[in-house]
């Protein structure tokens, strides 16, 4: 069981621009996978794909041989919330709110944010962020706010972890810490983690590499 991915194609604009050019691979279920590639070989676009958080322009994406691309928009939704957490670049915390809402936030959808509140916290201590609830993400520094983007994504216990460029934007102790979560993770929770990288290093961590040649896998 795992995702598959059959013969993907994604243009962007008109006239049109081939991203994606013929993409097949699979992932296994409690699989660790880097992606690497140069910028603008599609890495971003092809993890949102995956993911669900983007449309292909032809091609297959199985989950467990569910091909998710024949969803309603309605069925995405509901798939996503179940079954898919998400890490970008840029964690997109609210700075309004404090850490504990923040982590929160995926449970407000459902109304389930009283019956979540305990695994809220728990994720909170397990991303090293205990004793901080009560900050807004401005009192934090950019490895904790991605602890707590990462606490956030877990909150629906998803099945599947993706993260685009998590350690983009840290320094290497951060970065450090943000890979030991998703080994983590994948290793406690069994969760299938998907990760984009820039660092060669931090990818040679993943059980599974993938490289992205302009717009096609190189295994
Ligand atoms: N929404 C979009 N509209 C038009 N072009 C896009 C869009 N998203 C990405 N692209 C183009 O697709 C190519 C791959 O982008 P991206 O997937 O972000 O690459 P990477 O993440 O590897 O840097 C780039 O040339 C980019 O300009
Ligand atoms: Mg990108």
């Amino acid at each position: 069981m795992g995702i598959k991915v059959v013969n993907l194609f994604k243009s962007f604009g008109t006239p049109s621009v081939e991203v994606l050019k013929g993409i097949n691979f699979s992932i296994n279920d409690g699989d660790l996978v880097s992606i690497i590639g140069r910028s603008g070989s599609g890495k971003s676009t092809l993890l949102y794909i995956i993911s669900s958080l983007d449309t292909v322009t032809s091609g297959e994406i199985l989950y467990d041989q569910k091909n998710i691309t024949q969803l309603t928009s309605q069925e995405i939704h509901l798939f996503r919330n179940k079954n898919i957490g998400f890490v970008f670049q840029f964690h997109y915390l609210l700075p309004e709110l404090n850490v504990l809402e923040n982590v929160l936030l995926p449970a407000y959808k459902l109304n389930t944010q009283v019956a979540k509140r305990e695994y809220a916290l728990s994720l909170i201590s397990e991303v090293g962020m205990s004793g901080k609830e009560n900050r807004k993400p401005g009192q934090l520094s950019g490895g904790e706010q991605q602890r707590v983007a990462i606490a956030r994504s877990l909150l629906m216990e998803p099945k599947y972890l993706f993260a685009d460029e998590p350690t983009g934007n840290l320094d290497t102790a951060n970065g450090d810490k943000i890979m030991a979560l998703f080994h983590k993770i994948n290793q406690t929770k069994k969760t299938t983690v998907v990760y984009v990288t820039h660092d060669l290093d931090y990818a040679k961590e993943a059980r599974t590499k993938v490289e992205l040649v302009d717009g096609q896998i190189k295994l």
